[in-house]
C-alpha cells in the first residue's frame, strides 16, 4: 500500500550574503496513507506551497527528509502529479494532445497515449471535446483538463495548490464534487491545499492547519463529510449541516487567531 512521509522537514530560503534566511517550515511531520485525502489551510505566507513543491521535488528540505513508498524523494517523478491554481497547458496543443503529453515524454505511443487520454477526459466529462484548441475551453474547462493530463500518467499522489481557486462559486462546487467521485475511484493519495475552510471540510479526509511563518502543522482533524456526500448525501445539505457548521466556526476561529497574532504578514 503506497504511503508518504515527511519526517522532520524544515526549509530555509537563504535571501543574500548579509540578510538572514527565510524559515518558511519548521519541523514538518506528516504522513499520508494510500486512499487518503489531506487538505492543508494556513493564513497565506504560512507555507503550504512550499510543502507541496517539497513533496513534487521540485524544493529539496534544508533539513528532514520526504519518503514515497520508502524511496526518498529527491527529485520530479511520474510517481507525483501537480494541479495549480492556473492551468500549465500548452496553447499550440489540442485538449487530448494536453492530456497525454507526459505520456508522450515518456515515449508511449500515439494510439496508446491517445486511448488513456481518452478515458481519463471522459472521466472529466470533457469527451465531446478532445480536438478542441484549449483557448476555447472555460476556465473550468481547462482546470479539468490538467486534472485529466495529472490522471493520465497514473501517479501515486496528486498534488493540487489551490486548484479551484480561480473557478466561480457554481464551478467550483461542480469541480469539488467531481474530485472527490473521482478520487474514490482511484483511491489515490492526496494533498490539497485551499483557501476555503469550507472546501477543506467538504472534500478531505484529513485537515491539517498551518501556522504563520515558519509553518507547522498545529492542528489535524480527521473529517467524514466527503463519505457522507459518497454514500448519497446531498453536498448543499452536508455544507449546511449543524456539524459542518461547527466545525467551520472552530477552524475559522483558528486561522484568524493565527493571522492577528502574525500582525496580517502576508509576505
Ligand atoms: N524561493 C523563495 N525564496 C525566498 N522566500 C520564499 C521563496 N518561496 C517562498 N518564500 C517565502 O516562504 C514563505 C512561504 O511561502 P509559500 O508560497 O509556501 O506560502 P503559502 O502558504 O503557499 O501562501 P499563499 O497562501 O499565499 O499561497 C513566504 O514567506 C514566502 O515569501
Ligand atoms: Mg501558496
Amino acid at each position: 500500500m503506497g504511503s508518504l512521509h515527511v519526517d522532520q522537514v524544515t526549509v530555509e530560503f537563504p535571501l543574500g550574503p548579509n540578510t538572514p534566511p527565510v524559515k518558511a517550515l519548521s519541523n514538518v511531520q506528516l504522513e499520508i496513507q494510500q486512499g487518503e485525502f489531506v487538505v492543508a489551510l494556513g493564513a497565506s505566507g504560512c507555507g503550504k506551497s512550499t510543502l507541496l513543491n517539497l513533496l513534487a521535488g521540485f524544493l529539496s528540505p534544508s533539513t528532514g527528509q520526504i519518503k514515497l513508498n520508502g524511496n526518498i524523494v529527491a527529485g520530479p517523478g511520474a510517481d507525483r502529479a501537480v494541479v495549480f491554481q492556473k492551468h500549465a497547458l500548452l496553447p499550440w496543443l489540442n485538449v487530448i494532445d494536453n492530456v497525454a503529453f507526459g505520456l508522450k515524454l515518456r515515449g508511449i505511443g500515439k494510439s496508446e497515449r491517445h486511448e488513456i487520454a481518452r478515458k481519463h477526459l471522459k472521466q472529466l466529462g470533457l469527451e465531446a471535446f478532445e480536438t478542441h484548441p484549449v483557448y476555447q475551453l472555460s476556465g473550468g474547462m481547462q482546470q479539468r483538463v490538467g486534472i485529466a493530463r495529472a490522471l493520465a500518467s497514473d501517479p501515486e499522489i496528486l498534488l493540487m495548490d489551490e486548484p479551484l481557486g480561480a473557478l466561480d462559486a457554481l464551478t467550483r462546487e461542480k469541480a469539488q464534487e467531481l474530485i472527490i467521485r473521482i478520487w474514490k475511484e482511484s483511491s489515490k493519495m492526496v494533498f490539497f491545499i485551499t483557501h476555503s475552510v469550507e472546501e477543506a471540510l467538504f472534500m478531505g479526509t484529513r485537515l491539517i492547519v498551518m501556522s504563520p511563518r515558519p509553518g507547522r502543522i498545529t492542528h489535524t482533524f480527521d473529517l467524514d463529510f466527503s463519505k457522507k456526500f459518497l454514500a448519497g448525501a446531498d453536498a448543499r445539505a452536508v455544507k449546511a449541516s449543524p456539524e459542518f457548521i461547527g466545525m467551520r466556526e472552530q477552524v475559522l476561529k483558528i486561522i484568524f487567531g493565527d493571522e492577528e497574532a502574525s500582525g496580517g504578514d502576508h509576505v
